[in-house]
C-alpha cells in the first residue's frame, strides 16, 4: 500500500516537473517532442512518386509528404560522409574536415572530433539517443564512433555500406579483404544474420519506439537506412524476392532491383509511423524522411538512381547531386499539405529542431545552419530567408559550388566532367500497375491512414492531384549549357532549376559574379583543411577476425600516441601488418 500511495506521489512530482519545463516551451505541449529522422541513402531526386514519376510508387512516402511538408527545396552535400556530418554538426563540410570525398573503412580519420553533435545537444536536453543503421562519420579509433559522440544506442554499422544480408563489406580499394562490420553499440551483433537489411533495421526501430524509455524521456532517433545503397561489387543491388514480384514491369533488371530496394523503405516508414501510433507518441514527434544526398545513376556504386530532370548526380556540385527528395510531417506544423519551398540545407535541422524543443544553442557553436522552425512550423505563406548554401569548397579537387539567393556559382566539376548532364530520362511505358489507382493507394497506406487523423483538411483526390502537380520540376527552355571543365558557371534557380543558361558571361550579371566569387574566397578563407587521411595496411579485417575494427588504440597511459591494434610484426623498426585470407568460419558472426 505504501508503495503505492509512494509511486503515485512521484508520479504527481514527476507531472509538475514536466509542467515547469512546458511553460518555458509552450510550443511543445506538455512534452518534448519527439524527433525521428529516416534517412535513405543513395535515393535518386525522382525516385519518390509525389514528383510524379509513375515506374514504382512510394505511397507511404508520398502519404507523409502530402500530410506534412513536401521539402522542395531541400540541399545536402553530394555524398555519405560530408551530407551526414553537416547533418549532425549544423555545419558546412569546410568546418568539420569532410569537404573532400567520404571516409573509406581502410582510412584512419574522422568527422572534426571538435564538433559538437546532435544527438550530445538532445541528449543533454534529457533525450533518449539512438542510431540505428549507418554512421559513415569514421571508426578508426574507438572515439570516433557514434556511442562516444552522443548517442545513447547505435544498432547498426559503422563504415559505408555492408551487404543487405551477410553484414559484410568490400571496399573499393580491392586489395583489402572483406570484412563483417555490425554491431549493437561497440559489441559485434551476430544474431538475425541473413535478415534483410532494411527490414532488419525496420524492426530495432519498432522495438525502440515500443519499449525505448521515450516513455518517460522523449525520443532523438536517427534510423540511417542502407537502402538503395549498392552492396558490394558481387551483387550491388539486393531486394527480397517478393518485392521484385510487384515489379514485373520494369524492363530493366537492375532498375527492376532496385525499385523493390526503394519499395521496401518505403514500407519502413508505414512501419515507424504505425509504431509511433500503437505507443501513443504520434501526436508528439516530428517525422523526417530524405535522401543523403543524390542518386549515383552511373559510376561508382551506381544504382539506377534517378535525378530526374535535374543535371548531374551523386559526388557532382550540379542540382541533381545535392537537391534531394525530403518531406516532413508534425502536428506541430501548422502549414501542413503543401509545399515548403524555402530553401533549406541539411545544416539547417540541428537548429531549426532544437527550437522545436524549446533548446537554446550557445554562440560558440558557430553553426552554418540556421533556425528555420519559425518558416517550417509556421504557415504555409511564410516569406522566404535568403538563404547561402555552400554546397562544396574541395580545393583537392578544385570544385566550388555555392548557392546565394536565387543564384547558383560552379566553378570546377568532379570525374573530369563525366556526370556533368542529364543522366536520366523519366520513364513513360514501364508504368506502375497501381497508378491507375495512385490516390487510393496513397490513403490507404499505413502513414496515410495513421496521419488522417490530425489532417486540417480532408486529402482529397484533388488535393493529392494538386500537390504532385506542383511538385513537378519544370526546367524551362535555355539554349546554352555551362561547361565547367573551361568556364565559371552562373545560374538563376528562380527560372532555370535545371542549371542549363550560363549567365557567367552576360554583363548585367557581372556584379551578382563577382560577390559569388568574393564570397567563395572568404569561406576558403575560414576552411579547416581535409581530414583525409590515405589507407593504412593495419586496417584490413584480416588482421582483425575478419571485420572492420577500431584498428588504431590508445595504450594505457601512452598520452598521444595511438598504436594500430592488429597483429603486426616490427622488422627493423617498420609495422608490417601479417595479412591473411579471411576465412569466416569459426570468426565472430562467421559461416
Ligand atoms: C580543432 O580544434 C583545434 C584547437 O582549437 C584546432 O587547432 C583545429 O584546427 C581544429 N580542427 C578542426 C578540424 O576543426
Ligand atoms: C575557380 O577555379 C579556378 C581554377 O581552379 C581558380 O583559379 C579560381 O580561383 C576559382 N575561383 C574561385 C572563386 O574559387
Ligand atoms: C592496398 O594498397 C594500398 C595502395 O597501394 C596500400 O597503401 C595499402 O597498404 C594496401 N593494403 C593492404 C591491406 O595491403
Amino acid at each position: 500500500m505504501r508503495v503505492v500511495i509512494l509511486s503515485a506521489l512521484l508520479l504527481l512530482l514527476n507531472r509538475d516537473g514536466l509542467k515547469a519545463e512546458s511553460t518555458s516551451s509552450e510550443r511543445t505541449g506538455n512534452k518534448l517532442p519527439n524527433v525521428i529522422i529516416i534517412l535513405a541513402d543513395d535515393m535518386g531526386f525522382d525516385d519518390v512518386s509525389f514528383r510524379g514519376g509513375r515506374e514504382f510508387l512510394t505511397p507511404n512516402i508520398d502519404a507523409l509528404a502530402y500530410h506534412g511538408r513536401i521539402l522542395d527545396r531541400l540541399y545536402a552535400p553530394a555524398m555519405c560522409t560530408p551530407s551526414r556530418g553537416a547533418l549532425l554538426s549544423g555545419k558546412y563540410p569546410i568546418h568539420t574536415g569532410t569537404q573532400h570525398f567520404v571516409i573509406s573503412n581502410e582510412e584512419p580519420w574522422a568527422l572534426s572530433l571538435n564538433a559538437t553533435l546532435m544527438p550530445e545537444i538532445f541528449r543533454n536536453a534529457g533525450y533518449s539517443t539512438n542510431l540505428i543503421g549507418k554512421w559513415h562519420l569514421g571508426f578508426a579509433r574507438p572515439e570516433y564512433t557514434p556511442t562516444h559522440r552522443g548517442f545513447d544506442y547505435h544498432y547498426g554499422y559503422w563504415g559505408g555500406f555492408i551487404d543487405y544480408y551477410q553484414r559484410r563489406a568490400q571496399m573499393p580499394v580491392q586489395n583489402y579483404t572483406m570484412g563483417y562490420d555490425f554491431r549493437r553499440n561497440m559489441q559485434l551483433e551476430c544474431a538475425d544474420r541473413g535478415v534483410y537489411m532494411t527490414d532488419l533495421l525496420t524492426n530495432e526501430a519498432e522495438r525502440l519506439i515500443r519499449e525505448q524509455p521515450g516513455k518517460q524521456k522523449p525520443l532523438f532517433l536517427m534510423l540511417g537506412h542502407l537502402a538503395p545503397h549498392t552492396a558490394n561489387l558481387n551483387e550491388p543491388l539486393q531486394a527480397p524476392e517478393e518485392e521484385l514480384r510487384k515489379f514485373a514491369h520494369i524492363k530493366d533488371p537492375n532498375r527492376r532491383k532496385y525499385a523493390g530496394m526503394v519499395s521496401r523503405l518505403d514500407q519502413s516508414v508505414g512501419r515507424i509511423v504505425s509504431a509511433l501510433t500503437r505507443s501513443e507518441q504520434l501526436e508528439n514527434s516530428i517525422i523526417i524522411f530524405y535522401s543523403d544526398n543524390g542518386g549515383p545513376s552511373v559510376g561508382l556504386f551506381a544504382n539506377t538512381g534517378s535525378n530526374w530532370p535535374l543535371r548531374g548526380q551523386k559526388n557532382t556540385p550540379w542540382e541533381g547531386g545535392v537537391r534531394v527528395a525530403g518531406a516532413i510531417w508534425s502536428p506541430l506544423l501548422e502549414g501542413r499539405g503543401n509545399l515548403f519551398t524555402q530553401p533549406f540545407y541539411v545544416g539547417d535541422f540541428l537548429p531549426t529542431l532544437a527550437h522545436a524543443a524549446g533548446i537554446e544553442l550557445p554562440e560558440s557553436l558557430k553553426l552554418d545552419g540556421i533556425d528555420l522552425w519559425p518558416q517550417l512550423a509556421g504557415s504555409k505563406d511564410a516569406a522566404h530567408v535568403p538563404r547561402e548554401i555552400l554546397h562544396n569548397l574541395d580545393d583537392v579537387w578544385r570544385v566550388s559550388s555555392l548557392m546565394l539567393g536565387q543564384w547558383k556559382y560552379v566553378n570546377g566539376t568532379t570525374s573530369a566532367g563525366q556526370y556533368d548532364n542529364l543522366l536520366t530520362y523519366r520513364e513513360l511505358d514501364d508504368v506502375d500497375p497501381r497508378e491507375s489507382r495512385y490516390v487510393v493507394e496513397v490513403r490507404n497506406s499505413p502513414v496515410s491512414k495513421a496521419l488522417a487523423d490530425f489532417d486540417l483538411q480532408r486529402l482529397t483526390q484533388a488535393r493529392i492531384n494538386t500537390l504532385r502537380r506542383a511538385a513537378r520540376v519544370r526546367c524551362g527552355d535555355f539554349q546554352r549549357g555551362c561547361n565547367a571543365l573551361v568556364e565559371e558557371c552562373l545560374f538563376d534557380l528562380s527560372v532555370d532549376p535545371c542549371e542549363t543558361n550560363n549567365l557567367a558571361y552576360s554583363k548585367p550579371h557581372s556584379d551578382v559574379l563577382s560577390a559569388l566569387r568574393d564570397r567563395i574566397h572568404q569561406l576558403r578563407a575560414g576552411a579547416v583543411a581535409p581530414g583525409n587521411r590515405p589507407s593504412v595496411s593495419y586496417a584490413d579485417p584480416s588482421l582483425h577476425k575478419c571485420t572492420w575494427d577500431s584498428f588504431e588504440v590508445k595504450p594505457a597511459g601512452s598520452g598521444n600516441t595511438y598504436l594500430c591494434s592488429a597483429n603486426y610484426l616490427l622488422i627493423s623498426n617498420q609495422i608490417i601488418a601479417v595479412r591473411l585470407e579471411c576465412d569466416y568460419h569459426g570468426l565472430p558472426c562467421g559461416g
